[in-house]
């Protein structure tokens, strides 16, 4: 579970995509290409000091000479959007993480669906263009308000596989979707993904895939209080009854790096020993889980949890 080291990029090229998300493309300063990803991946941006947020990557994998993100200000967010809208301007440098996809593509034949709403819709355009090169079946539906909130309207409606997109105003009534999907990826906020999901009610838990980032967060607070054990000190916390386990450890001035806060990036991922905790991440395996604990989502039932820490 060793993170890669950062790289140093720079702001090439901003600009609006609707009137609340804009672009960035990020390149590095000597030219060289920048690592290659794979459709669905994301990097995490040091979006200020201290402050690291998740964003998928837009572009098409098969260029990487330069990295796009797409993000959207959220005025009432916790501050990453806010604070990269704010600085990051043409020829600011940035640090950026290395690309982790949780969202990939399913290297299979048959008819592959990508249903996204709003900002959502970033990770579906980089799998667009990775199945479009490929020769799969794919087709993209994208759902927005209005037509002045699609993201990416040229591409969308002019691109190489626009014959492939379907967009459904929300403001002209209900989405249709394809019912003979082999995949369904889907991406935006978490009433829109239980809508599309439960259309596809039949469809193998395994073909359905999520990305989580536009959700909501994860109710992780707990029910009962436990002691948290630190294996490098010895040092002793409580977490009380109705908070998070992670909240205990900052309260006590113990350091947690997170990105994402809903169990998706891995960025709080540590080791644990003794005890039981409760997982409900969605960025380990089952084989992770019996030695790493992601902190901004874990519970914990036992009465006190090891952390190696
Ligand atoms: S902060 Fe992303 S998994 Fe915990």
């Amino acid at each position: 579970m060793s993170k890669a080291a950062d790289v140093q990029v720079f702001v090439q090229h901003r600009h609006a995509l609707t009137p609340s998300i804009d672009c960035w493309r990020l390149a590095r300063r000597d030219g060289a290409p920048l690592p290659a990803f794979s459709a669905g991946a994301h990097v995490e941006v040091q979006v200020a000091a201290g402050l690291r947020r998740a964003y998928s990557l837009c572009s098409d994998p098969a260029n990487t000479a330069f990295y796009e993100i797409a993000v959207k200000h959220e005025v009432d967010g916790r501050g990453g959007s806010r604070a990269l809208h704010q600085s990051a301007r043409i020829g600011t440098d940035l640090s950026i993480g290395a690309a982790r996809n949780l969202f990939a593509l399913a290297d299979e034949p048959g008819l592959h669906v990508l249903v996204g709403a709003g900002v959502g819709l970033t990770p579906l355009i980089a799998m667009a263009h990775s199945l479009h090169r490929s020769g799969k079946a794919f087709q993209l539906i994208a759902r927005v308000r209005q037509r002045e909130d699609l993201l990416f309207a040229p591409l969308l409606e002019h691109g190489p596989w626009s014959d492939r997109v379907t967009v459904s105003y929300s403001s002209e009534g209900a989405l249709a979707l394809p019912g003979n999907a082999a995949h369904v990826y889907c991406c935006g906020p978490d009433g829109f993904m239980q809508a599309v999901k439960a259309h596809y009610a039949e469809l193998p838990e395994a073909c359905w895939h999520q990305e989580h980032f536009a959700g909501g967060a994860v109710s992780v607070a707990a029910e009962q209080g436990y002691r948290l054990v630190l294996s490098a000190s010895g040092r002793e916390i409580e977490v009380a009854a109705g908070q998070r386990l992670i909240d205990a450890l900052r309260a006590n001035g113990v350091a947690c790096e997170t990105v994402c806060e809903q169990g998706v990036c891995g960025s709080c991922v540590v080791g644990w020993q003794d005890g039981r905790p409760r997982h409900q991440d969605e960025c380990l395996t089952d084989e992770d889980r019996q030695s790493y604990v992601a902190l901004c989502c874990a519970g914990c039932d036992s009465d006190s949890l090891t952390l190696e820490l």
